[in-house]
């Protein structure tokens, strides 16, 4: 099946696994890979660090457009740069995750990175697994194959608990899981798949189990 198009759009919420999980299925299909949610932060940063005012919605549309954002599509070399600025770690800062919504859910934002993320799936000769909140319904809903990836509350504050080093409180895990979901929940549907979207369910899945269900779906729905 090499060289021929083939996207898999993957949604889900965060702590499903969505991330690593789409990476690994890049690598074992030999495509591309775009992490979505990160141009959302990339973006966020770019706003604190120049004074954008996150709550002015025209601006912050602005800051979309004008902001020289590159993100890699090597799941082997993954960066996110603004200019020549490596902003790859930095992006998964607590602070970057509490603002990040903000960004999210202005409208004339979502419109321009969906545009950039378009082009960047059509700039990968459309053999990409590109994952995120909306890329199943408004980035490809013309992907080969589409799949959501849920898991259950419990599994997800548990998993994203263990990927911030179980230092977290309750609260925090919290706020960062569940009220960050609910808030961006008001522009996106990720909790329901829509019409011809596969769902996988992680919650009683490991890692390994994840990845070969996921490719099990991008095998039946790629013929
Ligand atoms: O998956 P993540 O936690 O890195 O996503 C960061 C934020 O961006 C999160 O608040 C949801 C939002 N997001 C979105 O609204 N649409 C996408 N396609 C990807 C992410």
């Amino acid at each position: 099946r090499l060289g021929k198009a083939l996207v898999v759009a993957i949604d889900g919420p965060s702590g499903s696994g969505k991330s690593s999980v789409s990476k690994e299925t890049a690598r074992r299909l030999h495509a591309s890979y775009l992490d979505t949610g990160a141009m959302y932060r990339a973006v966020t940063w770019y706003c604190v660090n120049t004074g954008v005012d996150l709550a002015d919605a025209a601006a912050v549309e602005q800051a979309c457009k004008d902001v020289d954002l590159q993100i890699s599509t090597n799941p082997d070399d993954e960066f996110v740069r603004i200019g020549s600025t490596d902003i790859t770690d930095e992006i998964r800062e607590p602070s970057i995750s509490a603002s990040v919504s903000a960004v999210a859910t202005t409208l004339g934002a979502r419109a321009e990175l969906v545009r950039r993320q378009q082009q960047i799936i059509a700039d990968s000769g459309r053999r990409i697994v590109a994952e995120g909140r909306d890329i199943t319904t408004v980035v490809a809903p013309d992907a080969e194959v589409r799949l959501l990836l849920t898991a259950s509350e419990e599994a997800r504050l548990r998993r994203r608990g263990l990927q911030l080093g179980g230092t977290q409180s309750d609260a925090d895990l919290h706020e960062q899981v569940l009220a960050r979901d609910a808030k961006d929940s008001t522009v996106v549907n990720f909790s329901e798949a829509a019409d011809g979207v596969f769902t996988v369910d992680s919650s009683d899945l490991d890692f390994e189990q994840t990845v070969e269900a996921v490719l099990a779906v991008v095998r039946h729905a790629a013929h």
